[in-house]
């Protein structure tokens, strides 16, 4: 039997009611109905009139659920059933049926039926009449145990004893039963229908895909930018969201339970492998994993020395630079009032010591996203050495340099803007604004030098 073979489908008949006054009666056989959306549905009523009144004196009969200025409006006439309406009546039984192919959600009504004669006033109309209940069905999950779930096809009406459905996997029939067992995880998309209701099937029900991520803005990330992962799996019902982050090889840790993963300021520590599920009753699968990589400019080195101890004539000694950026900071060293640097990488080895080699040393951190200078690592004549523990001298050493070439500048300039326009004051500034940077990056003592041959 193919699906659409029983035509019909009525699944609630209450008892039927009779509506009468005076000889006047309508009877309904049914006065609810329940129908599959899409389906074909019937309703019928028989009617009767005093026995003074000819049946040739009936001059209208007909259904309806709305009334107009106090008036029911004829169920033909209404453009929203147009095409879908069948009216069949028969005056020797005096019954009448109500046919409406394809039914819709929106036909939920109260159906009523209405005749009148000739005579004004001479009508009479059956309330309350039938209500149309159209409701759709649904799959429904069952967990059974880890691997095995059991699908039910559900609807809100009260349907026949024992119904039987066909059971479809994407698309396709394949078998009829109260129940389908299904394993649990696959993507397949399964429907039911009510076996002989013409009416829609089920929609389909289906595991999540793998998931897939977006990355909102880009993933090239800096710190102190705001970052949206977002985790996006079609599935019906609608998947849940997990985020985590994979750290080495220790368990993941979960993070959100939103489809979104929002950092307000990304920090450095926030770098590492994500990875969302998506999950809903019928399975959960897993993204791809995501590699967040925060870069940042070199934080302040730190210098170590290699052996530790001190110095002796002739002795090789290793100077470390060490400093945490992303990517890697390059290193270069320098002694302190020297232009050219003393050596590149991160370790300065000193072969064959002697007290010439005594100074400042410092050295320089770079990276793409910029530089940083460590303090001073003081070596002695005699070989001992240490570390400036603040970065005070550092700091005011540059800082009276500083004040020392803006004082020049400005005296500078005061003179020369006697005799300049001021066209070339600007680019005298924009100038100095340059020797500045230069200069500071430099932190070499005879930096005010260049100021002094201001002429042009
Ligand atoms: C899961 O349930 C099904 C159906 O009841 C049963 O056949 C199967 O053996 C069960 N599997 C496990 C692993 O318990
Ligand atoms: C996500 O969905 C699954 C399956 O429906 C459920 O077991 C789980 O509790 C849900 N998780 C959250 C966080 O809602
Ligand atoms: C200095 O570093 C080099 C290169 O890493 C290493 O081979 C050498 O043993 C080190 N010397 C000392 C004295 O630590």
């Amino acid at each position: 039997m193919s699906p659409s073979a029983g035509g019909l489908v009525v699944f609630l008949l209450s008892v039927q009611v009779i509506q009468s006054q005076d000889g006047w009666r309508v009877n309904y056989r049914r006065t609810d109905v329940c129908a599959a959306k899409g389906s074909r549905v019937k309703i019928s009523c028989d009617y009767t009139y005093p026995p003074g009144i000819d049946p040739s004196d009936i001059k209208d009969r007909f259904w309806f659920t709305k009334e107009k200025d106090g008036e029911p409006v004829n169920l033909r006439t209404d453009a929203e059933y147009s095409g879908r309406v069948k009216h069949t009546c028969y005056s020797d039984s005096k019954s009448c049926y109500l046919t409406i192919t394809d039914v819709r959600e929106s036909d939920s009504a109260e159906y009523k039926f209405t005749f009148m004669t000739n005579q004004p006033g001479e009508k009479y109309t059956g309330s309350p009449g039938v209500t149309l209940s159209v409701t759709g069905f649904q799959v429904q999950v069952r967990r059974l145990n880890s691997t095995w779930l059991e699908l039910m096809c559900h609807s809100s009406c009260v349907l026949p004893d024992h119904p039987e459905y066909d059971w479809y996997k994407n698309e396709k029939y394949i078998k009829t039963g109260s129940s389908l067992l299904v394993s649990s995880g696959s993507a397949d998309r399964y429907s039911c229908y009510l076996r002989g209701s013409c009416g829609q099937r089920s929609p389909a029900v289906y595991g999540p895909q793998r998931p897939s991520v977006s990355v909102s803005p880009s993933a090239e990330m800096l710190e102190g930018d705001s970052l949206t992962l977002t985790c996006s799996a079609d599935a019906n019902p609608a998947a849940n969201y997990t985020w985590y982050k994979q750290d080495g090889t220790s368990d993941p840790r979960l993070l959100s339970e939103e489809p979104q993963l929002v950092f307000s300021s990304i920090q450095s520590s926030d770098s590492g492998n994500y990875f969302c599920t998506a999950e809903n009753q019928l399975g959960r699968k897993t993204s791809d994993f995501i590699s967040i990589d925060v870069k940042y400019g070199p934080q302040r080195p730190s210098v170590s020395v290699s052996p530790s101890a001190e110095m002796l004539e002739g002795d090789s000694v290793n100077l470390t630079c060490s400093t945490d950026a992303n990517p890697a900071a390059s290193y270069t060293w320098y002694k302190e009032h020297e232009d050219s640097p003393r050596a590149s990488g991160q370790i300065f080895t000193i072969t064959d010591f002697t007290a010439e080699h005594s100074g400042n040393y410092y050295c320089e951190a770079q990276n793409e996203m910029g530089r940083s200078y460590s303090t001073l690592l003081l070596i002695t004549s005699s070989g001992k050495w240490s570390t400036t523990t603040t970065t005070t001298v550092f700091a005011s050493i540059s800082a009276v340099f500083l004040l020392i070439i803006i004082i020049l500048a400005v005296l500078c300039l005061y003179i020369r803007s006697h005799w300049t326009t001021r066209k070339t004051r600007r680019k005298r500034r924009k100038e100095v604004k340059e020797e500045q940077e230069e200069e500071k990056k430099k932190m070499a003592p005879s930096t005010c030098i260049h100021f002094d041959g201001g002429s042009e």
